[in-house]
């Protein structure tokens, strides 16, 4: 006897039931991170793992595998073939080298555009409708590359930017004031990096303005203890890094944070890596940046006309003009 007895009247599937599949290229541990998370949210019914190295490939596949009493029920393939990836929703990159201790991410640039070289043609090749979340770092300028190597419309490119930094930034503001982060509506923008730009003039908690709370509670803030929050958000990396060699949960839940906004289009507004050229007085050539972004199945939806003062308009461009001076040394 079979296993299960048959409906008499089954149908098989139409073609259209959605079945979501998840491409995670470099399965170190940023992108084991970002599985983790994409099987604990279930977010996809199918992941793929590929990474250049196939024991540790392989062996991470079979680690997941073995939780599956434990999640929902997720088909997990890997393979060092970018076959495994073919008719993916959503390629997320994250292989490549990442900083030693004190190192920037802008450093990293040639030994991870030469990487891209290899990864992007194959991955657009079997995935030609597929959405692009980059997190390679430096991921603005690596964003621009998948960009220029993928051939796609920039709204299918995007890099994870600045979606972390908000969040660290969201982070230390909630817990100066006991709050929780989710109450805190605070954008980084500009480079995930050194030359981030923090929004102070569009922070709110709870819908309250947070530069105009403070001036009614008349508690003295000086621009000092501002910008020692932001610098705080820039050392964050560092000091992780420092700690325990490289970041990996916090960016796992931010990539998780923005595919199931893309995947399951939900229309949210995030802070991430998009072409920004002719937004907010950025001319010249085309770079990718983070500036609030709708987010849905179609990829960016759209760049919000948040307003920036004079000065954040300024730190945005100058922040604009040092990935354009890394990223015109590609001559791509
Ligand atoms: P890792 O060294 O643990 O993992 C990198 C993986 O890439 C390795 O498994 C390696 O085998 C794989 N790889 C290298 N060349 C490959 C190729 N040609 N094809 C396929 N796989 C290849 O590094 P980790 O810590 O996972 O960081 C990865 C990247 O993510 C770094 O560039 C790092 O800076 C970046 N990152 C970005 C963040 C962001 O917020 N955008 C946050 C944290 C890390
Ligand atoms: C970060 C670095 C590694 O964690 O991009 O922000």
């Amino acid at each position: 006897d079979a296993f299960f007895a048959p409906i008499s009247d089954a149908a098989p599937p139409s073609s259209t039931t959605r079945h979501i599949k998840i491409s995670v290229v470099g399965t170190g541990n940023v992108g084991m991170a970002i599985a983790q998370t994409i099987l604990t949210q279930d977010l996809a019914d199918e992941l793929a793992l590929l990474d250049a190295k196939a024991d540790k490939l392989r062996g991470e596949m079979l680690d997941l595998q073995h939780a599956a009493a434990f999640l929902p029920r997720t088909k997990i393939l890997a393979s060092t073939d970018y076959k495994v990836t073919a008719g993916s929703d959503l390629c997320i990159v994250t292989a490549g080298a990442r900083q030693i201790n004190g190192e920037s991410r802008l450093n990293l640039l040639q030994r991870n555009v030469a990487l891209f070289r290899q990864i992007i043609p194959p991955l657009v090749e079997h995935s030609p409708d597929t959405l692009l979340l980059i997190v390679s770092n430096p991921v603005d300028v690596l964003t621009y590359v998948a960009w220029k190597l993928s051939g796609f419309p920039s709204s299918r490119v995007i890099g994870s930017g600045t979606n972390l930094d908000s969040s660290r930034f969201r982070f230390l503001i909630a817990d100066h004031l006991d709050v929780n982060a989710q109450d805190v509506q605070a954008y980084i923008v500009g480079e995930h990096g050194d030359s981030s730009v923090a929004l102070w003039s569009s922070i709110s908690v709870g819908g309250v303005p947070i530069l105009s709370f403070l001036e009614k509670n008349a508690i003295a803030y000086e621009k000092e203890t501002l910008e020692n929050i932001h610098k705080a958000v820039v050392d964050c990396a560092y000091e992780v890094i420092s700690l325990k060699g490289y970041t990996s949960w916090a960016i796992g839940y931010s990539a998780a944070n923005l595919a199931r906004s893309l995947l399951r289009d939900q229309r949210r507004i995030h802070p991430v890596s998009v072409l920004a050229k002719g937004l907010h007085g950025i001319d010249g050539e085309d770079v990718f940046l983070s500036l609030p972004a709708l987010l849905g199945r179609g990829g960016v939806l759209g760049v919000t006309n948040v307003h920036l003062t004079e000065e954040e308009t300024e730190r945005l461009k100058e922040s604009a003009r040092t990935i354009m001076e890394v990223q015109n040394q590609l001559g791509l």
